[in-house]
């Protein structure tokens, strides 16, 4: 669905009569426009505080892109940032000129107490009035639940609430901030979160904190076609963000399985037959439906590597006014099919090793939303399911949710005019995101490189003034 306000801000008439009335002024957001765009370019600076783990992989990572890397020198509280390798400069950091950077990284994993901190404004504020419209701030942190000692944890939580505030500044650029907290040893699992996130597939993704855990070397892939030789089911996949998914797995070298309800199967054939994969028509919440399900994974590939369950339905209405039927269809499509399918493929062995389950869940299961008891109810329920499934999967497997804040689809374009405005804006990138940008952060979850990326839920919201 078009924004036809982020049109009209972007013509220099519209942008002096946003100014002058105090709207928000969206900045068009940029997306991948080629499959092997690099994903980074121009002048990198990278910065690390004391005892940095990182610096030196993510001096490896940012180095292998085309960008012109550089370490922050001229404070002492930044001295390990000339740990990011040789292919870095040093660039004294008290005395910027006219540099503009598209990226700025920070390794904080090292941060043993909050006054280290410090080392965050020290990297910081001489830098970001250089960060470029549509820039990346990423910062890398020690996940606090694996820090031993209070002080530790207290430093590195205090990083969520830095990035989630600078991402509320810098959004009015079309730029974003995330964070990465790894376990201890992990460091070998940044190189497919640090390329996503640097990249322009993170484009609506901001504010979000991952935990990368430790995991089996994470494999090499080939950048243009990380997915290739990998099969991967997508439900409710004849439009909208099923549709996206189904084209960006497929643009990634996958073989793509799409399915949805038998009425829809036309619409379904259209988007497969271009990707070269199957259609598959089947209402996910008939009891035969995990079987069947099985039985044409059996018979046509044996086996699957991704498994995303995408459909999913609304049936708003306020509690006391909602009809039994509108209950218990929300929680079935959004929640109980998505077990029940899995339980089926795992029985049944059909789900191959280092396997990749995503969920969709919804800025609704976190924040709830008025009249939708019902659907915030599920895609809640889709959270804690993921959450415990992370901790129990085996072979390599991962399980991840993403949870849509406003997506231009069928869906929000349903909305009354209003709530869809109000939807569109509150957000630090003010504007709505694109059914790929979810599709973008679904491969990132499927790269072979994210094995350490399990039990995450990321919000592709723009960061959504909505919710935690
Ligand atoms: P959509 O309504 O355009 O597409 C959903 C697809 O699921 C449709 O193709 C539909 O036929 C299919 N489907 C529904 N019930 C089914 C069943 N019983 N069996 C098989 N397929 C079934 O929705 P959209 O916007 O593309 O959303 C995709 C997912 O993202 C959903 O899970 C939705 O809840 C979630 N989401 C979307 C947001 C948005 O802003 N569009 C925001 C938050 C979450």
């Amino acid at each position: 669905m078009s924004d036809l306000y982020l049109k009209l801000v972007n013509t220099p008439v519209g942008k002096t009569a946003a100014q002058s009335l105090g709207l928000p002024s969206p900045i068009p957001l940029k997306r991948l426009k080629r499959v092997d765009q690099p994903f980074i370019e121009g002048d990198v600076l990278m910065g690390a505080g004391q005892g940095a783990r990182a610096i030196a992989t993510l001096g490896n990572i940012v180095g292998a892109s085309p960008a012109t890397l550089h370490h922050a020198s001229g404070l002492e509280t930044l001295a390990e940032s000339s740990k990011a390798g040789p292919k870095a400069r040093p660039l004294d950091i008290t005395g910027l000129s006219d540099t503009t950077f598209p990226a700025l990284v920070f390794d904080a994993s090292g941060l043993q107490k909050p006054d280290e901190l410090r080392a965050l404004y020290d990297f910081f504020h001489p830098t970001i009035r250089r960060l470029a419209t549509n820039g990346r701030v990423l910062v890398i942190g020690q996940d606090p639940h694996t820090c031993r000692k209070a002080p530790q944890a207290a430093a590195q939580q205090a990083l969520e609430g830095f990035v989630r505030a600078i991402g509320k500044e810098i959004g009015k650029k079309g730029s974003t901030a995330n964070l990465l907290w790894i376990a201890p040893n992990a460091e070998n699992q940044l190189d497919s979160s640090v390329r996503f996130f640097l990249s322009p597939r993170s484009a609506y993704v901001s504010g979000q904190t991952v935990r990368i855990g430790k995991a089996s070397e994470a494999k090499a892939t080939n950048p243009v076609a990380p997915l290739a030789g990998k099969v991967a089911l997508v439900t409710g996949a004849s439009r909208g963000i099923g549709a996206a998914i189904a084209e960006t797995l497929a643009r990634d070298g996958a073989t793509v399985i799409g399915l949805d309800i038998p009425a829809a199967l036309d619409a379904l054939r259209s988007v497969t037959s271009k990707l070269k994969g199957k259609a598959f028509a089947c209402d996910i919440t008939d009891d035969e439906a995990p079987k069947i399900i099985a039985d044409f994974i059996q018979k046509e590939t044996s086996g699957v590597d991704f498994v995303i369950h995408n459909a999913g339905i609304t049936r708003d209405k306020t509690l006391g006014n909602m009809p039994e039927h509108f209950w218990d269809m929300t929680i079935a499509v959004n929640l109980t099919a998505e077990e029940r399918i899995d339980e089926e493929l795992a029985a049944r062995n059909l789900m191959r090793e280092n396997g990749r389950i995503v969920c969709i869940s919804s800025i609704s299961g976190i924040a709830g939303n008025f009249g939708q008891t019902n659907y915030a109810c599920a895609k809640s329920g889709v959270i804690g399911y993921v959450e415990s499934m992370a901790r129990h999967l085996k072979n390599g497997m991962t399980i991840n949710a993403i949870a849509p804040g406003f997506i231009e689809t069928q869906m929000t374009a349903d909305m009354p005019f209003t709530i869809r405005e109000a939807g569109r804006r509150m957000n630090s990138l003010s504007q709505g995101g694109q059914p790929v940008d979810v599709a973008e952060a679904i491969a990132w979850y499927c790269n072979p490189a994210s094995a350490g990326v399990n039990g995450n839920v990321v919000r592709v919201c723009g960061q959504s003034l909505i919710g935690k």
